[in-house]
């Protein structure tokens, strides 16, 4: 995808035709009567990193499960690049192109790196060269280091490996599940900057955050769930700068606005 696309992004309207990936009015659940997702709707255009934040429980983690049929959708509607995938099999829609990285057990600890990368093409065998390559290019790092088991990786080059693994199979959309969990703030930073590179690629990124102020900053758009639903929308910057998500959802980290004094 081009810069240019990129660039426009965060004009985009309701209106557009041309989704990427795109959730309607999702209502979905774990148990029958207990519905998690209350109407929950969300979209990214080509080129496009959207970021998700909202409270613990709000159901960030469920939609994007729903989007990737792992939770059952009730009703409403997921179309990808204008073909409808609500509740296709996870396998399906991976042929199909959506990438999912949970957030945690996303590698095969005992595997090789390269083999993790082995197992992303396992739909594809003939291309396993080339998306290699295509990987060793994006991640240097995972190259070094090919024949080591992945259990033996640092928690930030795990979710490395988790993110090309996902992108073995050329996916046009790729749903991160909080990558930055678990990692020290320069790592959390380094996991951001990486996620936009691939973003750059060409492929629409979906990601999911605790850490929402430096993810709706890096980010184009950005979503607040509340309780199952979009509660707001917006450019990336401008939810982090709007007084109504500060006082509501950024509250505790409205202090440090200050990103430039990493240690
Ligand atoms: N596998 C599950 N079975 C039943 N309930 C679940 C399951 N996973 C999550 N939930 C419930 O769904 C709600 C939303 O969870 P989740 O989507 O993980 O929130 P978030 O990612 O925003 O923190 C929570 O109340 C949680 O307890
Ligand atoms: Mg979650």
């Amino acid at each position: 995808m081009s810069e240019q696309q990129q660039g426009g992004a965060g004009t985009a309207t309701p209106t557009r035709t041309d989704a990427v990936i795109e959730a309607k009015d999702l209502v979905a659940g774990y148990l029958p009567g207990v519905n998690i997702l209350n109407g929950c709707s969300l979209v990214a255009y080509p080129g496009e990193m959207i970021g998700i934040i909202g409270p613990n429980g709000a159901g960030k983690s469920t939609l994007l499960k729903a989007m990737f049929g792992l939770v059952r959708i009730h009703s409403g509607s997921v179309m990808l690049g204008g073909r409808d995938i609500t509740n296709l099999r996870t396998n399906k829609l991976v042929e199909m192109g959506v990438g999912f990285v949970p957030q945690t057990n996303n590698v095969f600890p005992s595997l090789s790196i390269e083999e993790n990368l082995r197992m992303g093409l396992y739909l594809r065998p003939k291309k396993v060269q080339e998306r290699l390559a295509a990987m060793w290019d994006l991640f240097p790092v995972l190259h070094d280091r090919r024949n080591q088991s992945a259990g033996a990786l640092s928690g930030g080059e795990r979710q490395s490996l988790a993110m090309a693994r996902a992108l073995m199979m050329e996916p046009s959309v790729l749903l991160l599940d909080e990558p930055s969990a678990g990692l020290s703030p320069v790592r959390q930073d380094e996991t951001f900057l990486r996620a936009r590179r691939i973003n750059k690629t060409g492929v629409s990124v979906v990601m999911v955050e605790q850490n929402a102020r430096r993810c709706l900053q890096i980010c184009d758009r950005g979503y607040v769930l509340d309780q199952g639903r979009d509660a707001y929308t917006g450019g990336g910057r401008e939810l982090a700068n709007d007084p109504k998500v500060i006082e509501l959802y950024l509250g505790t980290l409205a202090k440090d606005v200050d990103e430039s004094r990493e240690h």
